[in-house]
């Protein structure tokens, strides 16, 4: 399955996604990434794996509307049959988003349906749960609110800090979203009238 990649930073689940590649017998390959951010890092990180990596910074377009129309014109070219939004820190709308509805998916991180949206370790630190996670789902047009594919779990230590926890988290990011990301290429996850189906035996 042809794989293109969206991120606006360090791009390291980019990253843990781009090594999953290198066995041939994962299901998937990256053919591109594009970034919103021209100084993005991990645009560089991509092409030193020889990568297409592309910036279609929002600047240079007058409306939402317009960079959007960008990126799909970008898509359109690299004709992916899945979407990763790996750090891709830009909402989407509810028309671009239906025009990729069962293609494209997100890692969050936390344990959706909580802590939604921005700065999820802080807000996990002052609720006092003592687990936290990451979450990959598809992406429907509630932002962080498509059905979930998979889910990793870490605890929340005594004396962490944002940091600590971040870091915690995102350890687990780069083993799940590979693991979800070869469900999905395999079409053992699929989403049907904005549920999710599993097919076949899912280790
Ligand atoms: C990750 O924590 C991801 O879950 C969130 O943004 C961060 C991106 O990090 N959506 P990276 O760019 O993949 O290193």
């Amino acid at each position: 399955k042809r794989v293109a990649v969206l991120i606006s930073g360090r791009g390291s689940n980019m990253t843990a996604l781009i090594e999953a590649c290198k066995d041939p017998a994962y299901p998937a390959e990256i053919v591109a990434v594009i970034s919103n951010k021209p100084d993005a890092a991990g645009l560089e990180v991509a092409r030193s794996h020889g990568i297409e990596a592309v910036a279609v910074p929002q600047k240079d377009y007058p409306s939402r509307a317009a960079h959007e129309e960008a990126i799909n014109a970008a898509l359109a070219r690299i004709a992916p049959d899945v979407i990763c939004l790996a750090g891709y820190m830009r909402l989407m709308s509810a028309e671009f988003v239906g025009k990729w509805e069962g293609r494209m998916i997100n890692i969050h991180p936390s344990l959706l349906p909580l802590f939604k949206g921005l700065d999820s370790h802080a807000r996990v630190l002052e609720s006092g749960m003592r687990v936290h996670g990451c979450t990959v789902h598809f992406v429907t047009a509630e932002m962080d609110g498509g059905p979930i594919i998979a889910q990793g779990v870490v605890p929340v230590k005594p004396g962490d800090t944002e940091d600590t926890l971040s870091a915690r988290v995102l350890k687990v990011e780069h083993k799940l979203y590979p693991l979800a990301l070869k469900l999905v290429a395999e079409g053992k996850v699929r989403m049907v009238n904005g549920g999710i189906v599993y097919s076949g035996l899912i280790e």
